[in-house]
């Protein structure tokens, strides 16, 4: 069953278009590539997917629900890293993972286990009591990456995720994302990065915002 369903989406900005009847949709147990140069509109149709922004034409579903309708927890199900990672800097690096979490509305303890998980994971365990501000650009990513993946997402969405990263990182993100798909996630990646989708079930490419190869049936008339 599909689990995100992003349809025939328009955005425009400033009397230019930015995506023109962009699609995507990712299943429970696959992970997405979104490729395509720098200026392509990767960055909107992820925000746009992940519920953040609104587009100026299309359909968002999540699990047949429209974006306009869904539920402060549907929301919190859908774990985002952003190209800037959105981190609280003052605040440390396992609180920033606990937020989404918290409006999840999960208890005390899971959360403070799923923060902890999600930060082994990524390898910053030492860090977890670290401000953000205090962190180097390639922690942070993990940082993000960390708050994303924490607490079981039903959809993990990823900007950019290994851009700051030297090769162990990446490969460790990359293996990290592989495995939440294959945990059960629906997983979409904005990359450049060919290790990244390399790693990928399915790419699609995006040019001058549209897809360009890679379309799956959403971007299909009818
Ligand atoms: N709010 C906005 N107002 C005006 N133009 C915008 C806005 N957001 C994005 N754009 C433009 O839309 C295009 C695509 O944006 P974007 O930079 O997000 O692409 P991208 O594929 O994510 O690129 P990158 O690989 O560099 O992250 C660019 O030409 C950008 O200038
Ligand atoms: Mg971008």
């Amino acid at each position: 069953m599909s689990v995100l369903q992003v349809r025939n989406i328009a955005y425009r900005r400033g009397g230019r278009t930015i995506l023109d009847g962009v699609g995507i949709e990712v299943a429970m147990g696959e992970m997405l590539a979104v490729s395509g140069p720098s200026g392509s509109g990767k960055t909107p149709l992820l925000l746009i997917a992940a519920g953040l922004m609104p587009a100026d034409g299309g359909e968002v579903l999540l699990d047949g629900v429209p974006v306009a309708e869904w539920s402060a927890r549907a929301r919190a199900s859908i774990g985002v890293i952003l190209q800037t990672y959105g981190l609280m800097p003052f605040l440390t690096a396992e609180e920033n993972v606990a937020l989404p979490m918290q409006a999840r509305r999960m208890q005390r303890v899971a959360i403070e286990e799923a923060a902890a998980t999600a930060l082994e994971e990524v390898a910053l365990a030492g860090m977890r009591h670290r401000l953000v501000s205090e962190l180097s650009g390639g922690q942070k990513q993990r940082v993000a990456l960390a708050r994303a993946i924490a607490g079981e997402p039903e959809v993990i969405i990823a900007d950019e995720p290994t851009s700051e990263l030297d090769p162990e990182n990446r490969d460790r993100v990359i293996q990290l994302l592989a495995a939440k798909a294959r945990a059960g996630s629906a997983v979409a990646v904005a990359s450049h990065d060919r290790h990244v989708t390399a790693a990928c079930n399915r790419v699609i490419r995006l040019v001058h915002g549209h897809v360009v190869s890679g379309a799956t049936s959403s971007e299909l008339p009818g």
